[in-house]
């Protein structure tokens, strides 16, 4: 399957996908990464690995719509049939995930629907949770939400800072990101409703992510 990335920084679970892809975890390939930040270190993880991007500029377009046909256009001619929103800062149109149903996935630094929108792990720390975590979805209209593929969650002691956390979850971000891209890869997700269904997916017993099926 070729994957489309949408990035707007420092793109560190694009680079653990690609990471994925390089050591022939997920077959197929990152066939483009667009980035809405010319600025964007992600940009030089692309170059770095050789991968395909393209920058696209908001201000380059008059309006919304053409901003996102710009992309959509883009992301179709490299053949993409996912698209990955890897710490991309906009929110997607109706017409945008029409072009993609339900093949656009997002990850998001909470256990959804728990600290939706900006500064999650602050959003965490701030209203004293003990545990969170991170989650892909499929991406709907709602902010940050959407069926959950795959969730994994990260213990907040009494001396975590935001930076300190956010490191913590990020660390599972980028294991699950490649999962769940493997599994929709490989044919395996199913979406019922609400829910999603990873067919032969083995639930074990780790409190901290029972889902993941092979490490990094
Ligand atoms: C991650 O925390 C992701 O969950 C959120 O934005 C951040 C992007 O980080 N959506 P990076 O650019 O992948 O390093």
């Amino acid at each position: 399957m070729n994957i489309g990335v949408l990035v707007s920084g420092r793109g560190s679970n694009l680079q653990a996908l690609i990471d994925a892809y390089k050591a022939g975890k997920i077959e197929g390939s990152i066939a483009l990464v667009i980035s809405d930040n010319p600025n964007a270190y992600a940009i030089e993880r692309c170059k770095r690995h050789g991968i395909p991007y393209q920058i696209v500029l908001r201000q380059d377009f008059t309006s919304k719509k053409d901003f996102e046909r710009e992309m959509v256009r883009l992301l179709k001619e490299r053949e993409v049939e996912l698209v990955v929103l890897a710490g991309f800062m906009r929110v997607l149109s109706k017409e945008f995930l029409d072009a993609f149903p339900m093949r656009v996935i997002n990850i998001h630094p909470s256990l959804i629907p728990a600290f939706q929108g900006l500064n999650a792990q602050k959003q965490a720390l701030d209203y004293g949770a003990k545990i969170t975590g991170c989650t892909v979805h499929f991406v709907s209209q709602e902010l940050d939400n959407g069926p959950v593929i795959i969730q994994a969650c990260v213990p907040i002691t009494p001396e975590d800072t935001e930076d300190s956390l956010s490191e913590k979850i990020l660390k599972f971000e980028h294991k699950i990101l490649p999962q769940a891209v493997k599994w929709i890869s490989e044919g395996r997700v199913k979406i019922d409703g609400r829910k999603v269904v990873v067919e032969g997916a083995v639930y074990g017993t780790l409190p901290v992510n029972p889902m993941l099926e092979y490490s990094f």
